[in-house]
């Protein structure tokens, strides 16, 4: 069932030494059925490897894990299973569902309940992040619910290599894992463990092919569904469903149907037939996912048709099949004039949607980016989050680094998402994580590819392990989930000085983000990237650009007026507190000052410290805070695998460089601009 690990491809946080504790106990399985096989096929790999036992009946020598499907449960179990039942019936608090489980220890017997298989599956991968804590002193049953029903992750890769954006778009890792220069890719022993890994972590959607969809990936839809049911096959036995990308103008460009006009029968009956046959090749097919009227893309505006014509049209033809359609908010005018000052890209996702509240079926997910922009080191909240009660929505973020470094620059996302979550508004206790949880979950672009690490950069694996984590429990501390991270991969068994190990890792890691937003774009105002490529320092690379990202420095100030009061307005589109909070630079938090205001270079911050001396200081501290990490991840030398040092110290290498091409830019650029020196008389080129 399960497919031999692939030898060539690092374990992430699957070592073999993470199945220690449940390989070398006497292990029985309750139930039958589906995702069962994959349960009992870990488990044999594990006690074949560790030298436990499994068996699938109650006879025999005493267990020391039960694994049961509590439906299954009969007479003449242990003892120990009968205990963490009753006591389940009074932890639970309802049903487990259909991914839940619970964990108990009664006795020497350590138990895990499920409902239904894909709890035990999760179950078990709970089991290798406590290891011999599970086995320990005993604990009361304790129930496990994810907080999302759908847990995805996009890949933005193409199935021919595209000339400008090459296999994978905004891919760091190599080519994909599952296309390549036009066909499918062989070996799918790739696909399994990645499945495998995502399940460890709780992910059960994925999409397989990039937003922007090109001549060939249109036709994954029709003549070449066989290959998405071949990466179906790979993801089911992990539950894992698959989803994919399609084009709004499918109906003209496949089936030469002279438009694709929503409202137009024969497109409607089109849709509805292709869709009858996806399903009956991929029964478990999850869905589609659309980008539409955005960034050159196809969609209704076309027709004279809004965003809840086009979604509903795919809703309607999925719903008999039980799918559903992402369809993406990020809708925008990429051919704005730099001179017009009343057009702001931020304002756009909810100029769009915010008027089609409750126009979307209830098989429609409207998947909205976290930020008003496009996936910033540091954005507010996008505030169409926050304005949508009748409609499902799915918060898109990015784990693969298109703006935070590219997988060549340490960058932990976790505590940056985990802030997101987090954020509230209103009277009724509202949070991006609720809407997430009451409507589409959470959704992100993945940062996989061929890689022998998976993710280019080995310690980016983090940011992929965090996101799945967060998007069952978005509860969890970012710090807490790194260490989970970091003693399943650099599992203590394999290291001379764990904790040395394990400390020096969280010091590098941790802030990161920060760490990397200190030598970036100050205070909120994003991009300075070098344009298309989104690597490396360019102030004024998209200063007079149509695609809407601005700074508007000058002699004088920094930062986009985006208030009611004398800017675009865009404060407006908050509810309270923030529409009042962001409106003025007197509250408007430091971080996204220049997001929302243009201010004076002498303008003092909540830090007490201008406007310009805290570019200076904080492009200084980046640096000073990368040759830190250099050092440290120096003297873990001997203490991890080689070829991971090897690779992490080129990574880092690469880092320090750009980080200082960062620092003197941007502190040359603002020192000409603005005339101020340096309060330090530090350098400024
Ligand atoms: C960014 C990115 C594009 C991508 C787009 C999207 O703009 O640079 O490559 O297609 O986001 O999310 O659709």
């Amino acid at each position: 069932m399960t497919a031999p690990a692939p030898t060539d491809v690092h374990p992430a946080w699957l070592p073999p030494e993470a199945f220690r504790a449940i390989g070398s106990r006497h292990c029985l399985v309750v139930g039958a059925a589906g995702l069962i096989d994959t349960v009992v096929a870990e488990v044999e790999r594990a006690c074949a490897e560790h030298g436990g036992s499994v068996r699938r009946k109650a006879e025999g020598p005493p267990p020391s894990l039960v694994l049961a499907l509590v439906p299954a449960v009969g007479d003449g179990g242990p003892a120990e299973l009968d205990a963490a039942l009753a006591d389940l019936e009074t932890a639970a608090g309802g049903p487990l569902g259909a991914e839940g489980y619970a964990l108990a220890r009664h006795g020497e017997v350590t138990v895990l309940l499920a409902d239904q298989p894909a709890g035990l599956l999760y179950g078990l991968f709970h089991l290798t992040r406590l290891g011999e804590t599970a086995f320990g002193a005993p604990y009361a049953a304790q129930p496990y619910r994810p907080a999302m029903r759908r847990r995805m992750l996009d890949h933005w890769d193409n199935v021919d290599v595209h000339p400008v954006m090459g296999q994978v778009e905004r891919g760091y890792a190599g080519g994909s894992i599952f296309w390549q220069a036009g066909q499918p890719r062989r070996d799918r022993g790739r696909v399994r463990a990645y499945a495998r890994l995502l399940a460890a972590v709780g992910i059960n959607a994925v999409t397989v092919n990039n937003v922007n969809v090109h001549a060939t990936e249109a036709r994954l839809l029709t003549e070449r569904l066989d290959d998405v049911a071949e990466l179906a096959d790979e993801f089911r036995p992990y539950g894992i469903r698959v989803h994919l990308s399609v084009t709004f103008a499918a109906p003209v460009v496949l089936a030469g149907l002279p438009t694709a006009d929503p409202l137009d029968d024969a497109v409607r009956a089109w849709w509805a037939e292709t869709t009858r046959a996806v399903y009956a090749r991929i029964p478990d097919f999850g869905g589609y996912v659309v980008k539409a009227d955005s960034e050159g893309q196809p969609g209704p505006f076309s027709y004279g048709r809004d965003h809840a014509d086009g979604a509903n049209l795919l809703a309607d033809a999925l719903a008999p099949h039980g799918g559903v359609v992402h369809w993406r908010a990020f809708v925008y005018n990429h051919r704005q004039d730099w001179r017009d000052r009343t057009t702001d890209r931020a304002r756009a996702a909810f100029d769009h949607f915010a008027p089609l509240d409750g126009r979307f079926r209830d098989n429609v997910i409207v998947q909205v980016k976290h930020g008003p922009m496009d996936f910033q080191t540091r954005e507010p909240v996008s505030p169409v989050i926050t304005a949508m009660p009748g409609t499902r929505m799915a918060v898109e973020f990015q784990v693969t680094q298109e703006y935070t470094g590219q997988q060549r620059h340490v960058c932990y996302l976790a505590p940056w998402w985990s802030e997101v979550l987090r954020f509230g508004w209103g009277d009724d206790g509202d949070t991006v994580a609720g809407v997430a949880a009451g409507g589409g979950g959470l959704v992100a672009v993945s940062n996989v590819g061929d890689d022998p690490f998976w993710t280019g950069h080995p310690l980016a694996q983090a940011n992929l392990y965090a996101f799945g984590r967060l998007a069952w429990d978005p509860r969890l501390r970012p710090a807490e989930l790194l260490d989970e991270w970091i003693e399943l991969t650099f599992h203590p068994d394999t290291s001379a000085d764990p904790d040395l190990l394990r400390r020096t890792l969280h010091e590098i890691m941790d802030d990161s983000w920060r760490t990397y937003e200190r030598y970036t774009a100050p205070l909120g105002v994003g991009f300075m990237v070098r344009p298309g490529l989104h690597y490396g320092p360019d102030v004024d690379g998209y200063e007079y650009s149509r695609w809407g990202t601005y700074h508007f420095a000058d002699r004088d100030g920094v930062g986009v007026d985006r208030s009611r009061a004398t800017g675009t307005g865009f404060t407006g589109q908050y509810p309270r507190p923030w529409s009042r909070v962001y409106e003025s630079p007197e509250t408007c938090p430091d971080e996204v000052l220049l997001f929302f205001h243009h201010v004076p270079y002498e303008h003092v911050l909540h830090s007490g410290r201008t406007v310009i001396q805290h570019i200076y200081d904080t492009h200084f501290d980046g640096v000073t805070e990368v040759e830190a990490a250099c050092l440290r991840w120096k003297s873990l030398v001997g203490l991890v695998d080689a070829a991971v040092h090897a690779r992490v110290t080129e990574r880092l290498d690469e880092q320090l460089r750009c980080a200082r091409e960062w620092r003197d830019q941007i502190n040359a650029y603002f020192h000409r601009k603005s005339g101020v020196p340096d309060a330090h008389g530090r350098p400024l080129h």
